[in-house]
């Protein structure tokens, strides 16, 4: 443990914005870290949620609606930023152009275009660090999946079923805000807002989709304004993604599922992997629990079912027997973004990449085709 201090700014005060700083709040939760971040400027044209903000964080000497302001400040040395996703791709770009550490938040980008163009400024300031926020691999059974899929014997992979699944939108009545909106939120709809949460891994393993087979639904395609009135909502409510995906000249379908009308479904991320000689099943919906199959021939085919607990990618204060949860994996995804700040490696899983980003989009970009086309269409992941 060093007293190393990293001074942060936060640009984007909104939900994701007091995530990150209550993550902060509690960083003595961390046993082994190796800086500690300090917020001292925040940024947002709301200035309604300031006081939130500078009440908690005594730290916290600069509060503008003008990002820039944060910019020029030579005393932040990084920057998170929870923006709508129009604003992404100017607003990343002048953070990397001033020198600023980032943490983003996916998409990266409201296109491909916008995300081509975040890369660009990148490659031009190779000392920055940029990152993009995906906290779900930061649970301890998806961290576990990892490692059995790094060291294990899953034999060819049979299939792979991943998913994001929400029902924010299941209400007709629910007045329409920036992330129903294709200004603000972009063509993808929810694969922009649930995407890379769950192409992340997969994309990690190496798991990249060569083709792809949309299904897109606009379940509520008009919405309250909040006025009495309705309005078009035309962004796209569910996606599923069938994928196919080569790996040592052998290819499996992986279905991608995002959908925020799932009845019944609050914030439930899961995957299955199934091989011939080991398969995997995890979901949120029951955050400890992890199911592992080993098949033998001749042998009972049994799931088994191990429960977890606490066993973060970075020590905790936390007893291991005690059940993980959302806010957890938000702190350790923020534990590895800053250990990589203080020279270290993330302990083998630094936050998604700007590359994984970029491949994010290739799939995104060819879905919103393939649901145009009602065609399999090939992935392209040349890159700027
Ligand atoms: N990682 C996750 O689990 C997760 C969850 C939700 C949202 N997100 C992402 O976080 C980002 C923000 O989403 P949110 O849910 O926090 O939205 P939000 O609407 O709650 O917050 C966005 C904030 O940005 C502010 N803002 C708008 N324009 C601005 C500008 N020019 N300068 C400064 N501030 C400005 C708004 O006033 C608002 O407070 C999006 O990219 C979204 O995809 C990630």
């Amino acid at each position: 443990m060093t007293n190393k201090i990293i001074k942060f700014g936060i640009i984007g005060c909104g939900l994701m914005g007091r995530e990150f700083a209550s993550s902060i709040g509690r960083w003595c939760h961390l046993t082994d870290s190796k800086a500690k971040p300090e917020i001292i400027a925040i940024c947002d044209k709301n200035e309604t949620l300031y006081p939130w903000y500078t009440d908690n964080f005594s730290s916290i000497t600069q509060c503008t609606d003008d990002y820039h302001d944060l910019l020029s400040n030579p005393d932040i040395e990084a920057i998170y930023c929870a923006v709508p996703h129009n604003l992404h791709k100017d607003i990343y770009i002048d953070i990397i152009n001033a020198g600023k550490h980032l943490l983003g938040e996916k998409p990266f980008g409201i296109d491909m275009e916008a995300n081509n163009a975040i890369l660009q400024a990148a490659s031009k300031n190779p000392e920055v660090i940029i990152r993009s926020s995906s906290e779900f691999p930061y649970y301890p059974a998806v961290q576990n999946i990892y490692q059995q899929l790094q060291n294990d014997d899953f034999g060819d992979i049979i299939e792979v079923e991943a998913g994001f699944l929400h029902s924010s939108d299941m209400d007709p009545n629910k007045t329409i805000n920036w992330k129903r909106m294709i200004e603000f939120n972009g063509e993808y709809g929810c694969m922009g807002d649930l995407g890379l949460h769950v192409f992340h891994l997969p994309l990690r393993l190496g798991w990249k989709p060569t083709s792809v087979f949309a299904q897109l639904s606009n379940l509520i395609p008009t919405r309250d304004n909040g006025k009495g009135e309705q309005v078009p909502c035309e962004t796209w409510d569910n996606s599923t993604l069938h994928c196919n995906v080569d790996v040592n000249g052998k290819s499996f379908p992986l279905t991608g599922k995002m959908f925020r009308m799932a009845p019944g479904e609050t914030d439930t991320w899961y995957i299955n992997i199934l091989g011939t000689k080991k398969s995997v099943r995890y979901s949120t919906k029951q955050p400890k629990t992890l199911w592992t199959m080993n098949y033998e021939p001749g042998k009972p085919q049994c799931w088994q079912y191990e429960d977890l607990g606490y066993a973060g990618l970075f020590p905790c204060i936390t007893g291991h027997i005690f059940e993980f949860g959302f806010t957890d994996s938000i702190l350790q995804m923020w534990a590895s973004f800053v250990d990589e700040l203080a020279g270290g490696d993330a302990n083998g899983f630094p936050c998604a990449s700007l590359q994984e980003t970029n491949q994010s989009h290739s799939i995104f970009t060819a879905a919103l085709k393939s649901q145009k086309n009602n065609s399999v269409e090939s992935i392209n992941y040349e890159t700027v």
